[in-house]
């Protein structure tokens, strides 16, 4: 791969215009964690300003006769864009920490008498803390897949012959990842959904690594509860508001731990007593915060403009990419590859593991302008985030990491410089 390649890759994409659409205040740099934090949207500094002049501005109070239903409008968009869900289905609300836990307690309330719950031992530490709390609240079992194990699962996957191993009749709730947040493995969504099924247990699907960089097919997939972020390949800013999402068909079974006064049938009539509302709108807790929602909707449209079957396709050619630059240049220097082979078993990002990782992490953005990230214990994940990033930024990135690694320039950083990581 030459960097011409990259290149010719540049001039053939579709997605191309797409990055000028997006504020880059220094274009030499090299921004390879947009599945971290996705860059800002030009187009959500006017929305944002808008909305602060001519709406809570302007109209103060009465600006609420307007936005009241915005965290299902926004919703609606998310599901269509980007989720494969029908209308009515998904809300924009709270984080992804405060949806797993809504969500996670509903399903359990739902599988009364059944003891089990299932997480794997690579899903992300807020996921497996808040079902740690639930199972301890609620005198549960918590059974946790070692897919850290090479000798259990390769790349952290899940297959379903690995999950089956652990389903019985006891089992409520399975708790998964789409993307394994470290090594980047796509879990097999249909088969593990319709496995669990078999067993008449509900599944939670993490998606925060999937939303935005694969297309995602929930209705279609059968799926019972799905939750993720906006603000990877999403685009829609830190800490803006994330996302759940409730089959239509097992809605009016569940109730979520808190019951808010935006999930009251009649709101407004500020009834003595809660009665849930029928529509998505049953699982909001509260006030949504406008702002953020705003931010969602110009980067979602932008994502929806591009269409998620592009974006989908962009990841894979640019991992592809990222794949044969790691053979050729960095498995040389020490590096593994911890991510899957196969493009269809992978989503925007590709993780190497490195014995000096945290120290090449830092010294990447410290020297070379060049922004990834570390995750314990020895891992770098690189990504393509479709609309923000170009090939020719993926392969002079690439070549900075071998620079450096080679020069072992690297070695003048001290691990833990950083509290974030
Ligand atoms: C897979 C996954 N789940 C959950 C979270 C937690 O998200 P939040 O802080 O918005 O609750 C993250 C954050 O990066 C994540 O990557």
């Amino acid at each position: 791969m030459e960097r011409s390649q990259a290149v010719a890759l540049d001039q053939q994409d579709p997605l191309r215009e797409f990055k000028k659409r997006f504020v880059i205040t220094d274009p030499d740099t090299c921004y390879l964690d947009g599945n971290s934090l996705g860059r800002l949207p030009h187009e959500t500094v006017k929305a944002i300003n808008d909305f602060l002049h001519d709406e809570w501005g302007r109209e103060v109070v009465v600006g609420w006769g307007h936005w009241i239903d915005e965290a299902q409008n926004t919703g609606n968009l998310i599901g269509r864009s980007a989720l494969g869900a029908a209308p009515g289905q998904v809300l924009a609300c709270d984080t992804t920490s405060v949806n797993i836990y809504q969500l996670a307690s509903a399903a359990l309330k739902a599988r009364p008498g059944r003891k089990t719950i299932i997480t794997d031992a690579a899903n992300f530490p807020t996921d497996r803390y808040i079902l740690q709390g639930l199972a301890k609240a609620h005198g549960l079992k918590l059974v946790t897949i070692d897919n850290e194990d090479p000798s259990i699962s390769s790349n952290e996957l899940i297959t379903p012959e690995l999950l089956e191993s652990y389903l019985s009749d006891d089992v409520a709730l399975v708790s998964l990842q789409v993307i394994q947040y470290r090594s980047g493995a796509r879990q097999d969504v249909k088969a593990l959904t319709d496995l669990v099924h078999r067993f008449g247990a509900l599944v939670l699907w993490d998606a925060a690594h999937a939303i935005g960089s694969i297309k995602l097919d929930l209705d279609r997939d059968g799926v019972d509860l799905a939750v993720g972020c906006t603000y990877k390949y999403g685009n829609s800013g830190p800490g803006a508001p994330a996302w759940l999402y409730v089959n239509k068909t097992i809605q009016n079974e569940l109730q979520v731990a808190i019951q808010g006064w935006f999930a009251q049938r009649d709101q407004f009539a500020m009834g003595p007593t809660f009665e849930k509302d029928q529509s998505i709108r049953g699982f909001q807790i509260a006030s949504p915060s406008i702002i953020g929602l705003r931010c969602i909707n110009t980067s979602f449209s932008m994502i929806e403009e591009a269409g998620i079957e592009e974006i989908e396709k962009k990841c894979a050619t640019g991992t592809s990419m990222m794949v044969e630059l790691f053979e050729k240049w960095l498995q040389p220097l020490g590096f593994t590859l911890i991510t899957p082979a196969s493009p269809t078993q992978r989503g925007g990002h590709i993780t190497l593991a490195h014995p000096d990782a945290e120290r090449i992490s830092i010294a990447l953005r410290k020297y070379v302008n060049t922004v990834a990230d570390y995750r314990t214990p020895n891992s770098i994940r690189l990504a393509i985030s479709p609309l923000a990033t170009s090939y020719t930024e993926v392969f002079d990135g690439f070549a900075r990491i071998r620079d450096l690694v080679a020069s072992k320039s690297y070695e003048k950083v001290a691990a833990g410089e950083s509290r974030v990581t």
